[in-house]
């Protein structure tokens, strides 16, 4: 959420920036800004909307400067505007400041200032922070930081510059991502890897508290009491295969197709000739065997995971599961132990809900088990052990690889814990992997039917409303499809549990209501047929995503989406993709920005 970038070196650091902060523009997208040191003097230019705005609006040819930072938004305080835009700049224009995070006690602060003279233009939070600095400001820029730092309140990854000191650029991190990359001829500030790793792999992913003061050719780092510290550079493995669409129209169809590839991947990674393998660093046979509660938690798409994963759990390890959205986990009532397990999912691993729920996990003494995408996120660095999704980067804000590997990667959780507790033996484990494995070429065959996928987006694009309905793991499907289509489509989306309907939900159907209905799941498949029944009676439109040969629900359908077969535990890995496919087709006939909807990001690193 908020992506900031900075560069102080020999290379022309406004051309850097600007380059990193494409990069980020997954981060968020409502304005864009920049300030650099160029001809002795700090400048500014910032511009609502995405980043080729600010590139059209100005000529930045000229702006030759050694020392820059700039920074890209997801709105909090304020609307998107050109004013409420970062870089803030304090009321004398000396210090300019990037902010990712949010300054909670930004009014008491603004009421001091005002008092002591120091004017605002903007409705932000950030704009408290320059200001700040300047009121502690007495001729060194890392001491007015760190004094700053102590009255301000939140979450915090800033860049900051003055115009009173041309070579420098400090940087500091609290609960917000941010990492120190060293370059042949200079140093960046990055929200993470992909805005620096065309320039280095040697990375410092700083830790909360940390102040970095930045020349041209060193650096020093420094807690929050302006004590110097050490940390590790880090030589990171990873290359930047986000660059290009790769002959798509959007990275989020490309990420759809990618899918089969990713997934392959991480099956074969995690067992060998069909034994569980120790190539992740999980808990103990012994550790596992000797855990009394689980629980997991996540937000957005990585919840829906989280849930597909509490059925593996308890349906393979017999052990209840319990699933709590990260943002309430926190404020809960959370009955955890030494001999409690919660695994966080989280495809970016810096979302500020699910790390802070990490850490109150961690204050109660539970074990914690992070499954992210991203290698280095705060989350790997937080966890006690962590596992990968290995889906490669995920750009579109829609997420569908990311989705589809944390699944793989909680089905192989599940067979761990189930192995460990003595609930399943190998020949139960090869017969799961063995079916995981069809799971590739069955998709590839999904994604073929490509036409019927967008005779139906053309179907449902005007309605004002859509209801996805399933029973069981075929609920979290439609709750999954739900919210893909909703946040690319803008239109009102809404789950059921089937057998709900008929409580309350079932008034909002009109003749022609679009439901999309998932029907897998054998042992509850007839009474989902009776549901659509009871649809169709209201003159509902129902599109049916059900396994192959099912003719049954075929007959309570006026549309069919039909799968391969596989076991029913392992369906939402295929019902999921016609309902990316809606998506991404409704949302393209719309007209829609498909990689980037509307008021959303891809990583929200606030609570
Ligand atoms: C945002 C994204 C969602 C994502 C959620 C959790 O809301 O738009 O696509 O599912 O955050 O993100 P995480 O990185 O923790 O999986």
């Amino acid at each position: 959420m908020c992506g900031i970038v900075g560069y102080i070196g020999n290379k022309n650091a406004t051309e850097i920036v600007l380059n990193g902060l494409k990069k980020l523009e997954y981060r968020g997208y409502d304005s864009a800004g920049i300030s650099m040191i160029t001809g002795g003097k700090l400048e500014t230019y910032k511009k609502k909307g995405k980043i080729v705005n600010l590139e059209n609006a100005y000529d930045f040819s000229s702006k030759i400067s050694n020392v820059a930072i700039a920074h890209t938004r997801w709105a909090t305080h304020g609307e998107p505007s050109e004013v409420n835009a970062h870089p803030h700049v304090s009321s004398d224009g000396k210090i300019s400041v990037v902010h990712n995070g949010i300054v909670e006690n930004y009014l008491e602060l603004r009421n001091k200032l005002q008092e002591k003279g120091f004017t605002f233009k903007s409705q932000t939070d950030t704009e408290i922070i320059p200001n700040v600095i300047s009121d502690n400001y007495d001729g060194d820029l890392l001491k007015a930081v760190i004094k700053a730092h102590k009255v301000l309140r939140g979450s915090f990854a800033l860049g900051i510059i003055s115009s009173d000191e041309k070579d420098r650029l400090v940087a500091l991190r609290d609960s917000s991502p941010l990492l120190l990359a060293i370059l042949e001829d200079g140093y960046m500030i990055a929200s993470d890897i992909t805005s620096v790793i065309e320039h280095t792999n040697k990375l410092i992913f700083l830790k909360d508290g940390d102040i970095v003061d930045i020349k041209k050719d060193s650096y020093k780092i420094y807690d929050s009491d302006g004590n110097e510290v050490d940390r590790e550079v880090t030589e990171v493995d990873y290359t930047d295969e986000s660059a290009s669409k790769e002959g798509y129209d959007h990275f989020l169809l490309k990420e759809i197709h990618e899918q089969p590839k990713a997934i392959e991947k991480a099956i074969s990674l995690r067992h060998n000739d069909y034994v569980l393998n120790d190539n992740e660093d999980i808990f103990t046979k012994e550790e596992l065997k000797d855990i009394e509660k689980i629980y997991i938690s996540a937000c957005g798409t990585a919840f829906h995971a989280g849930e597909v994963g509490k059925y593996a759990i308890e349906s393979l390890a017999k052990i209840p599961v319990i699933s709590e959205i990260a943002s309430e986990f926190r404020y809960k009532n959370m009955f955890l132990d030494e001999k409690s397990l919660v695994i966080f999912v989280s495809q970016s691993g810096e979302t500020a809900d699910t790390l802070a729920a990490l850490k109150e996990a961690k204050r109660l003494g539970a074990k914690t088990l992070a499954i992210t995408n991203v290698l280095g996120s705060t989350i790997t660095r937080d966890a006690d052990k962590v596992i990968y999704c290995y889906a490669g980067p995920e750009i579109s804000v829609a997420s569908t690889k990311a989705y589809t590997t944390q699944l793989i990667a909680l089905y192989f959780v599940a067979m761990r814990i189930a192995k460990a507790k003595g609930q399943i033996d190998d020949a139960d484990i090869k017969n799961i992997i063995e079916a995981l494995e069809k799971i590739p070429a069955q998709i590839d065959e999904i994604l073929k039917d490509k036409e019927n996928f967008k005779e139906i987006a053309m179907e449902i694009k005007d309605s004002n409303s859509i209801f996805y309905t399933g029973r069981l793991l075929d609920f979290i499907t439609a709750k999954e499809g739900a919210l893909k289509l909703k946040e690319t489509s803008y239109i009102h989306t809404e789950a059921f549990p089937s057998g709900e309907l008929k409580h309350g939900s079932i008034a909002l159907i009109e003749p022609g209501t679009p439901v999309i209905t998932v029907a897998t799941q054998s042992k509850i498949t007839e009474k989902t047929i009776s549901n659509n029944q009871e649809l169709i009676a209201r003159g509902a439109k129902v599109i049916s995503i059900t396994n192959r040969g099912n003719d049954f629900v075929k007959d309570a359908s006026t549309n069919l989406v039909e799968i391969p077969k596989t076991l029913d535990i392992l369906t939402p890995l295929l019902a999921v993709i016609p309902e990316q496919l809606i998506a991404y087709y409704t949302s393209l006939s719309l007209g829609n920005d498909v990689d980037k909807p509307r008021n959303l990001a891809k990583s929200v690193t606030v609570e």
